[in-house]
C-alpha cells in the first residue's frame, strides 16, 4: 500500500509541507508516500495508486497555483473511481480573506467528477477569513495550512491530519 503524494508550488512553501507529510507516514512505515510534482510527473500516474494526496497552493486571487492550472483539464481524461482523496492547501487567510483556500475547492470538485472520494476534511476554527470556495458544510474540503501567517501551527495540523488520513485511508489494519 503506498500513497501518491501529487503537489505543486511556486515558492516551495507546499513542498515543504508534502515533505513533512511524507516524514510523519513514514514514521509508522518507510517508504510509504511517493512524491511527484505537477509538472514533473505524466498526470496519469495519479492512477496507479488507490490512496492519493494532492497538495495546492492557491494564487492570483482565488485561483490554482500555476502546475495545477496548467494540467487541470487533462484530469478529466482520468478516473480515480474508488480512489480516496486527501487535499491539503496552503494560502495567506489575512492577504486573501475573500479567496481563502479556493484551490481546495477547485481541485476537489474536479477530484469528484472523475470519480475520486474526499477525505480528510478539517475544521474552519483557528482561521480568520470572510469566504472560501474550499469550505462544504462549515469544513474545510481537506487540510488547510498558512505558512505566512501560522507557520507554527504547521507542524501540529500536519501531524493531527496524518492521523486522520490513517483512519479515513483504512490503513490501521495495514500497519497493525
Ligand atoms: C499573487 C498571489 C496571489 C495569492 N492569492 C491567494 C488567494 O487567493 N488565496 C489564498 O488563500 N492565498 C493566496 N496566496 C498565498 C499563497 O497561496 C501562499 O503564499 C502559499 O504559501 C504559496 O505556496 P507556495 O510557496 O508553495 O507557492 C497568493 C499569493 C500570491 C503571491
Amino acid at each position: 500500500m503506498t500513497i501518491g503524494l501529487f503537489y505543486g508550488t511556486n515558492n516551495g512553501t507546499t513542498e515543504s509541507a508534502a515533505e513533512e507529510i511524507k516524514a510523519e507516514f513514514e514514521k509508522i512505515w518507510p517508504g510509504m508516500v511517493n512524491l511527484h510534482k505537477v509538472g514533473q510527473v505524466d498526470i496519469t500516474t495519479m492512477m496507479d495508486y488507490d490512496s492519493l494526496i494532492l497538495g495546492v497552493p492557491t494564487y492570483n486571487i482565488g485561483e490554482l497555483q500555476d502546475d495545477w492550472y496548467f494540467i487541470y483539464d487533462k484530469l478529466d481524461t482520468l478516473a480515480l473511481t474508488g480512489c480516496r482523496v486527501g487535499i491539503f492547501g496552503l494560502g495567506d487567510q489575512y492577504g486573501y480573506p475573500d479567496t481563502f483556500q479556493d484551490g481546495i475547492g477547485i481541485l476537489g470538485e474536479k477530484i469528484r467528477l472523475i470519480g475520486g472520494e474526499l477525505v480528510g476534511f478539517t475544521a474552519t476554527a483557528g482561521f480568520e477569513f470572510s469566504n472560501s470556495r474550499g469550505v462544504e458544510n462549515g469544513q474545510f474540503m481537506g487540510l488547510a495550512l498558512d505558512n505566512d501567517n501560522q507557520p507554527d501551527l504547521t507542524t501540529a495540523r500536519i501531524q493531527a491530519w496524518v492521523q486522520q488520513l490513517i483512519g479515513e485511508f483504512d490503513l490501521e489494519l495495514v500497519l497493525s
